[in-house]
């Protein structure tokens, strides 16, 4: 079993970047969490961030192709403006879990609308670095129902 998940722009930062909002946790925190997790559970999973809108589609249309059973994407501010990356996600058959480390809508208005929550099976905001082992336990649960 598959999965990947997708950070988008500026998560390269994590830690440092408005921590107050953000957190301290590191990106490879966060995403060595993801792999042990995984392991435990027999899932083979792959993180990328991309500060680069085509990189991030690119990634997603590779994963229809590869047997890649899920995605877990936090899009960041991609998740308020990109209808490429909601049209890359609409052509991608698996589950897809979008994820926020803030809760995005106890903040401005314009983070309160997301194109990708038009595909997501599921979204989960304001759980920071936890948010992610949770759409991971959701992924996993729906892999064993299907
Ligand atoms: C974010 C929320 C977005 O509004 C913001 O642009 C980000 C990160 C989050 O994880 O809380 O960069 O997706």
């Amino acid at each position: 079993n598959k999965a990947l998940v997708l950070h988008g722009p500026n998560l390269n930062l994590l830690g440092t970047r408005q921590p107050e909002i953000y957190g301290f946790e590191s990106l490879d925190d966060i995403n060595n969490s993801l792999y042990e997790k995984a392991a435990v559970n027999g899932w083979d999973i792959r993180a990328r961030q991309s500060n680069h809108e085509g990189e991030l589609i690119d990634l997603i249309q590779a994963a229809r192709l590869d047997g890649t059973a899920a995605i877990i994407i936090n899009p960041a501010a991609y998740t308020h403006t990109s209808v490429a990356i909601l049209d890359a996600l609409n052509a991608f058959e698996g589950t897809v879990i979008e994820v926020h480390l803030s809760n995005v809508h106890k903040r401005e208005s314009f983070r309160h609308h997301s194109y990708v929550s038009l595909r997501a099976d599921g979204v989960i905001a304001g759980l920071g670095g936890q948010g992610y082992l949770a759409a991971l336990d959701a992924v996993i649960k729906a892999a064993s129902k299907s």
